[in-house]
């Protein structure tokens, strides 16, 4: 397509660049691991697709969740692009006659890589969702700073509790997870996508389930209830967790792009710091629950619960290939699978 790198074959096949930078993006967390995002790259502009096929009906019926994935993955795309040396120019949600479109980044002008891009880059294939227990250490102050200032420059804030909040708000994830227990249609969607399955390139494998903490002092979401074969067995977690909660000015499906943006500087920004990170949006998912955590004075919206600290190697969640989530320019059609 063109010198710099950012080309695409006979195909459309994106190729140099633009798959490296697309792998980066299919890196990003995403709730279940649905990875439900496609992209179609056309010229020097990549088109971040939103694949409501792969929403989550029970728990996330109106997507939210979904955008916030994507969000994420558009994210990856835009540090990713800044690391290689070129300005990404997004727009986000840029056409009401195809709503599923939620992100359009082009490659602008070439620019110096600033040094955080190219730490954030670099963290990409080392963040995962921890879900072991972390070491008593506290997180430091400063590194904690820095994933509130990375929530702030993508216009969302980042609060970490004080230790009565922190009780309090995991105390509300306490009930949401309780909760689903009551709920067959939840256990249904969680059955779904936890089924091992050789081959199986999404959903979250039984490696990443994490032990259970009898005292469930952190109440991670239980992932293997459905799979008795594949019960946690308990270990002991840390006493006191570091929890906060990411929040956004709105609540709209443009904030929740917004929101996973920010969702994913934070998550590489404390790769970068060395720190493992655990997503806790069970009550986040429940609107009575959800209310609890909103902030009554600046109106903001909770989108996420996150726990930081120290910890030992999670297992990778898998990935679809690029090749998977692939749509054609001007075919208008997926890569076949
Ligand atoms: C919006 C959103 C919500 C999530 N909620 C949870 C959660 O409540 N509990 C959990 O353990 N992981 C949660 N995750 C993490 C995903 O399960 C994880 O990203 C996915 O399995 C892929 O694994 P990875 O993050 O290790 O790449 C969430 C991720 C996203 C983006």
């Amino acid at each position: 397509m063109n010198g710099s790198g950012w080309t695409v074959d006979a195909d459309g096949v994106p190729q140099g660049r633009w798959r490296e930078c697309l792998e980066a993006a299919i890196a990003a967390p995403s709730v279940h691991n649905t990875q439900p995002w496609r992209f179609r790259v056309h010229g020097t502009t990549v088109d971040v697709l939103a694949d409501h096929g792969r929403r989550l009906d029970v728990l996330d019926p109106t997507g939210r969740e979904l955008l916030i994935s994507v969000g994420a993955a558009a994210f990856n795309l835009r540090v990713a692009m800044l690391a290689r040396g070129h300005v990404p120019m997004q727009h986000l949600l840029p056409d009401a006659n195809e709503p599923d479109l939620a992100a359009r980044i082009t490659v602008g002008p070439p620019t110096r890589p600033p040094v955080t891009a190219v730490m954030l880059a670099q963290a990409i294939p080392r963040r995962h969702t921890n879900r072991q227990p972390f070491s008593g250490i506290s997180v430091p102050a400063e590194a904690l700073a820095d994933l509130c200032a990375a929530a702030e420059t993508e216009q969302a804030r980042l609060v970490v509790l004080d230790p009565v909040a922190r009780n309090a708000v995991l105390d509300v994830v306490r009930i949401a997870e309780h909760r689903r227990r009551h709920q067959p249609a939840y256990w249904r969607e969680l059955s779904d996508w936890t089924r091992p399955g050789a081959g199986r390139r999404d959903g979250v494998p039984p490696e990443a389930f994490g032990p259970w903490d009898a005292l469930e002092t952190v109440p991670i979401r239980d992932f293997s209830f459905v799979r008795p074969a594949r019960r946690r067995g308990p270990a002991p977690f840390e006493h006191a967790p570091t929890i906060a909660v990411l929040y956004t000015p709105g609540d709209s499906p443009y904030e929740w792009l917004r929101g996973g943006q920010a969702l994913e500087r934070v998550l590489l920004t404390a790769t970068v710091r060395g720190l493992a990170s655990t997503l806790m949006t069970q009550p986040v998912e429940v609107p009575d629950l959800r209310a609890l955590l909103q902030d009554p004075a600046g109106g903001y919206a909770a989108q996420a619960v996150l726990r930081f600290g120290y910890g030992p190697p999670s297992a990778p969640a898998p990935r679809r290939s690029l090749d998977d989530v692939l749509v054609h320019a001007g075919r208008g059609s997926k890569v076949p699978d």
